[in-house]
């Protein structure tokens, strides 16, 4: 079988203090962002974490013209036109023998911490967030002798969001 060559992104939201959600459930609300989360990952396979996943409004679960990968060490849990994964490892390589090209690892905060130690990742999308956040949930502190920032597109706060935020792309630095 021809297997296509795959990278394996991650996106994420971050507020300047590394919060990411609180109470399971994201904290600020901010439609660009959103749009951009939607246009980034369409007709990829994304793979959550089971918290994440069921953290998602009923109505767009799974999220639409997407392969949704849910992780989960439940060996009886399933959902319906969802994939049930019980490891990361086997997450992605379910996504590359299915001839993705780029995967998303859309969170939660366990996932992108177990994929970032096992040096999994090869881009990430990282929308950051001009504020600091009350919350329970972090993502890694982003190592730069590791990671470069390729593109970087700021947007000031306006009447539809509040904050000011940024749209960074780093690359793994090889
Ligand atoms: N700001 C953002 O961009 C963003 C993005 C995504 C999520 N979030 C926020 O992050 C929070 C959720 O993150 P979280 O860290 O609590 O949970 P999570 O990472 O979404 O999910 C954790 C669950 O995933 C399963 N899991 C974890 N590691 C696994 C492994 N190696 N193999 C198999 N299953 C595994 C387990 O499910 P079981 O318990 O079923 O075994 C575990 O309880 C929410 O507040 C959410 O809003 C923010």
């Amino acid at each position: 079988m021809a297997i296509t060559k795959m990278i394996t992104s991650l996106i994420v939201a971050v507020a300047e203090n590394n919060v990411i959600g609180k109470d399971n459930d994201l904290i600020w609300r901010l439609p660009n962002d959103m749009k951009f989360f939607r246009t980034t990952t369409l007709n990829h396979h994304i793979i959550t974490g089971r918290k994440n996943y069921i953290s998602i409004p009923e109505k767009y679960r799974p999220l639409a013209n997407r392969t949704n990968i849910v992780l989960t060490r439940q060996s009886d849990f399933t959902e319906e036109g969802c994939i049930v994964s019980h490891s990361l490892e086997d997450a992605i390589t379910y996504a590359r023998e299915n001839n993705e090209t780029e995967l998303f690892i859309i969170g939660g905060g366990q996932i992108y911490k177990e994929a970032l130690e096992k040096d999994l990742i090869d881009r990430m999308y990282v929308t950051h967030v001009h504020q600091a956040f009350d919350g329970d949930t972090f993502f890694p502190e982003i190592d730069t002798n590791k990671w470069k920032n390729i593109s970087e597109t700021n947007n000031p706060a306006d009447e539809k969001h509040q904050y000011p935020y940024s749209f960074t792309v780093y690359e793994k630095l090889k």
